[in-house]
């Protein structure tokens, strides 16, 4: 059974595929409103969410399918002290396909193995966000029109930072890429990211704690929040908080055609000042994001009915 926990289970051909679904789902959705007719997606977030939850089950629903789940682990029997792979097993009876958000690293890859119905990771602590990437990437082809030859700065955490490694992974399979790392001593890319994709690929990528000094070189720049959830003191957490917050000022030197992104939540890295600049695309990303859910849950249920 075919599911989805890391963005590289995914081919770049594949992922040109979906494109072009999401693309057709963009220009044409009533020809996909009954598509998934009599289907349930599972939607299991045992973390808090706004856009993954919410744009997975409007995908679902635009599709013509419905939806079950829960949006708090407190909820479900997961509160009890129930497994994951139990709460799977059960929940395979009931649905089609899962999106699953837990806050422990490898909860998603633990459902796979236990579920008889694919499993989307919808985040697993600080590990991976292939969804999220996913509507990063059709957001780059809109706005950027390739994947190759691109600068793309993250900025903010990189350590617990989910999105940035799996857009990192994601971007590392494409021509001429480089990568600028802008984050504090503290919050740094964690070594198994730089050492297994950037180096392993011969990524070119430099490390700063300055965005003004490297913002003019950026094709991208991804706006990352200080993941507080994820630190183990709250005094840290408020003295790295607001390292990085992007004012209309410090655009001064970035070049006209820019791409600003950011995975949303924001709570202070970008002023809402910015968010009338043409330049700013985060929003985008979010609508974007349901349709790239719309093509991933159809290819997957594509999937898993030759498998029967
Ligand atoms: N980008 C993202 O994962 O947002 P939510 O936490 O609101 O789902």
């Amino acid at each position: 059974m075919r599911s989805l926990i890391n963005i590289l289970d995914l081919s770049t051909e594949e992922i040109d595929e979906l494109i072009d679904v999401a693309n057709d789902i963009i220009d044409h959705p009533d020809k996909y409103a009954e598509s998934c007719k009599r289907k349930k997606l599972a939607s299991l977030f045992f973390e808090p969410s706004t856009r993954t939850r919410l744009s997975f089950e409007a995908a679902m629903l635009e599709l013509g399918g419905s939806v079950i789940g829960f949006s708090e682990a407190q909820s479900s029997s997961a509160a009890k002290g129930e497994s994951v792979a139990d709460t799977v097993k059960t929940v395979s009876c009931y649905a089609d396909i899962i999106a699953m958000r837990h806050p422990k690293e490898g909860a998603p890859y633990v459902a796979s193995m236990n579920a008889s119905i694919p499993v989307i990771n919808a985040g697993d602590g600080g590990h991976n966000h292939p969804t999220q990437t996913l509507a990063d990437l059709l957001t780059i082809k809109r706005e950027k029109g390739t994947f190759n030859n691109l600068t793309i700065g993250f900025c903010g955490d990189l350590k617990f930072g989910r999105t940035v490694h799996s857009l990192i992974s994601a971007m590392s399979r494409y021509e001429g890429i480089k990568v600028v790392l802008i984050s504090p001593e503290e919050l740094k890319l964690p070594s198994y990211v730089k050492n297994d994709v950037l180096k392993k690929k011969n990524i070119p990528y430099t490390q700063t704690t300055s965005l003004e000094d490297v913002i003019g070189d950026l094709d991208i720049l991804y706006m990352t929040r200080v993941q507080r959830e994820r630190f183990f003191n709250e005094e840290d957490y408020l003295r790295l908080k607001d390292t990085y917050i992007l004012e209309p000022k410090k655009l001064e030197k970035a070049r006209e055609d820019l791409c600003i992104m950011h995975p949303l939540p924001r709570v202070n890295e970008i002023s809402v000042s910015i968010d009338k600049d043409p330049r700013a695309c985060y929003f985008k990303q979010v609508l974007n994001g349901k349709y790239m859910r719309m093509a991933l849950i159809l290819k997957l249920l594509k999937e898993a009915e030759q498998c029967i």
